[in-house]
């Protein structure tokens, strides 16, 4: 068998991408930002829709000249069947099914929760079966075991908000712009961490639960900020340190214990989160502390893009995982 050749498309949220893969190699991964969502402070569905639709063809067409492939190359068409938002999921969706069709060859459609933990599978170092993955994005939170490249099992997730939900909710409190994660990550370089403390609520087994860290930095600033109108911005830094040392000890505490329980060494993390500063420099000194071989992806790896999409539809690709011309989307799709 030749190799095969894919393009894969992803348009969960608001990143509109495009990646063309050739043998388990990505040849390239090309992804628009939309940049219509910042005046709104978080991500406007409708709005992202229509930014994918304008956007979806320029990024394919980028995709297959940066990879220098034509499209009577391809062997399959892949795409981001959810979780997401739906009418996004629907752009990426619909364009797949109509190249796949035209083409007539394979469809593929990948979980993007999948696709986020095989994104370790792009580049060296790969993790070894099985591994433990902590995925955190804007709208999960899951320890998954991870058995094979499509056998995976979440066993600990968040009962209610996911971290970069309370990342970006703090960031907003803060009146820091959108897109918070990643503003809150810089303010809290400067910070203290130890400077404040937050209380976070402690959930049965591998589960968590971030809503409660919400509701406390906001009565936290409304206190402070009746005592001094300038206490934000006089201690931004040390605000967002903290609540981010808290937000990782809460997520590293259960991963230590599901290591214990399970006698594994190997863990990774994924999703849009795992691009945190502090989160990445936590894993390394848990790894030489619990003596853990710890994988952590390549920046543009971590927030969504079409490269990951490519990886999963690879390995389904391999197993004869394809899907019919009745695929539709699945907002809200499971592992
Ligand atoms: O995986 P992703 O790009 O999209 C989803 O599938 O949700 O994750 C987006 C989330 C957002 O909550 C964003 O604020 C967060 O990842 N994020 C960060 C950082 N970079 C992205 N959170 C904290 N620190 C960062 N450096
Ligand atoms: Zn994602």
């Amino acid at each position: 068998m030749t190799e095969p050749t894919i393009l894969a498309i992803e348009s969960s949220c608001d990143e509109t991408s495009a990646a063309v893969i050739r043998g388990g190699k990505v040849l390239s991964n090309i992804i628009a930002t939309q940049a219509v969502h910042e005046k709104y402070g978080g991500v406007v569905p409708e709005l992202a829709s229509r930014a994918h639709q304008q956007n979806i063809i320029p990024v394919v067409t980028e995709a297959l000249n940066r990879a220098n492939v034509t499209k009577n190359e391809l062997s399959a068409v892949a795409f981001t069947r959810g979780p997401g938002l739906l009418g996004a999921l629907l752009v990426g969706c619909s364009f797949a099914k109509s190249f796949a069709l035209g083409l007539n060859i394979p469809l593929i459609d990948v979980n993007h929760m999948q696709a986020h933990i095989l994104a370790h599978f792009i580049e060296d170092p790969k993790p070894n079966f099985p591994f433990l993955c902590l995925t955190v994005s804007g709208g999960h939170t899951q320890i998954v075991l991870v058995k094979d490249h499509l056998d995976m099992e979440i066993i600990g997730q968040t009962t209610d908000d996911a971290v970069g939900e309370a990342f970006d909710k703090t960031a907003k409190m803060l009146g820091l712009p959108y897109p918070g994660g990643p503003m809150l990550d810089k303010a809290a370089a400067q910070g203290n961490p130890k400077a404040f403390e937050f209380p976070v609520g402690n959930m049965p087994g591998y589960d968590y639960s971030f809503s409660g860290i919400k509701t406390s930095v906001q009565y936290f600033l409304r206190d402070r900020t009746k005592e001094n109108p300038n206490f934000v911005q006089e201690n931004i830094n040390d605000i967002c340190a903290s609540v981010q040392y808290t937000l990782i000890k809460t997520l590293l505490k259960k991963v230590v214990q599901a290591t214990k329980d399970l006698g594994i060494k190997e863990v990774a993390i994924a999703g849009g989160v795992s691009a945190n500063s502090g989160l990445r420099a936590t894993l390394q000194e848990y790894a030489k502390k619990y003596n853990w071989n710890v994988y952590i992806p390549a920046f543009q790896y971590c927030t969504d893009n079409a490269a990951m999409i490519a990886m999963a539809a690879h390995f389904q690709y391999l197993k004869g995982d394809f899907a019919t011309q009745y695929a539709s989307p699945d907002p809200r799709m499971k592992l």
